[in-house]
């Protein structure tokens, strides 16, 4: 796959088959992946890839948890609840993740299914968990090297006719992770990403979220044209 149909091409996937992915093959990924740049080439990250019963004991324990009603409890700071622009573009990858997959507004039973969904990582068949060092827990450097890999590991995976998200609900009952995981202290739960093969006849899998413009985004400075 050329490098423009990998970066054109990718978007998040909600909807898997039922097919396992053999691990000599997310290997390949993650070698591409590491392959990232980071600061001072320190390489903060680590991948945790997990299927099968392992898998499932972390979707019941976050579907549970969920249902009792228990508040967040990841790692990864969240900050403030979007507001202005950025609560516009969230809404706005809402709807059309809703529109795709036929969910009514005012269906609160088909939109909660949808949210457990994310909360048992959209039925994928792998979860890799990307934690960093926890002694570097105080470098914002450390973010941006986990976020650039973790860019790399979701290109590399649509190079090879593989799906995923990056997602923050398989994340946010970390002690659910931990515990089935067996991460160890040194290490800070940053992400999730569900892993699989697509499902081509699922709605969502089609949904190209907008983004601003490069007008939008870039500032160009001396420059003669
Ligand atoms: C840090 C991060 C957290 C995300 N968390 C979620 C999530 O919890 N659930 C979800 O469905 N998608 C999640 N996404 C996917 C984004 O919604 C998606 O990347 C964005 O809408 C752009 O769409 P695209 O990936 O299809 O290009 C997350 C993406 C990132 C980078």
């Amino acid at each position: 796959m050329e490098f423009d149909d990998v970066i054109l091409g990718r978007r998040s996937i909600r909807g898997y088959l039922e097919r396992p992915v053999p691990r000599a093959l997310i290997e390949e990924v993650l070698a591409l992946a590491v392959r990232a740049p980071s600061s001072m080439n320190t390489q903060p990250w680590h991948f945790h890839v997990i299927t099968g019963e392992p898998l499932d004991r972390i979707r019941r324990g976050n579907t549970e948890r969920i249902m009792a009603g228990e508040p967040d409890s990841r790692e990864f700071r969240r900050g403030q609840p979007f507001a202005g622009i950025h609560r516009e573009r969230q809404v706005g990858v809402a709807k059309q993740l809703f529109a795709a997959m036929s969910i009514a507004r005012e269906d609160r039973d088909a939109r909660h299914d949808w949210v457990l969904r994310g909360f048992r990582q959209f039925d994928a068949p792998v979860c890799v968990i990307v934690t960093y060092d926890r002694e570097l827990a105080d470098s914002d450097d450390t973010a941006f090297d986990c976020g650039a890999v973790t860019t790399a590991l979701v290109n590399a995976a649509w190079s090879r006719g593989l799906g995923c998200v990056i997602n923050s609900q398989g994340i946010m009952q970390s002690p659910v992770v931990r515990e089935h995981v067996g991460i160890p202290d040194d290490q800070v739960i940053m992400k999730a990403v569900a892993l699989g093969w697509p499902d081509p006849d699922f709605p969502a899998n089609a949904v190209v979220p907008e983004r601003k413009s490069v007008v939008e985004a870039a500032r160009f400075v001396g420059f003669a044209d």
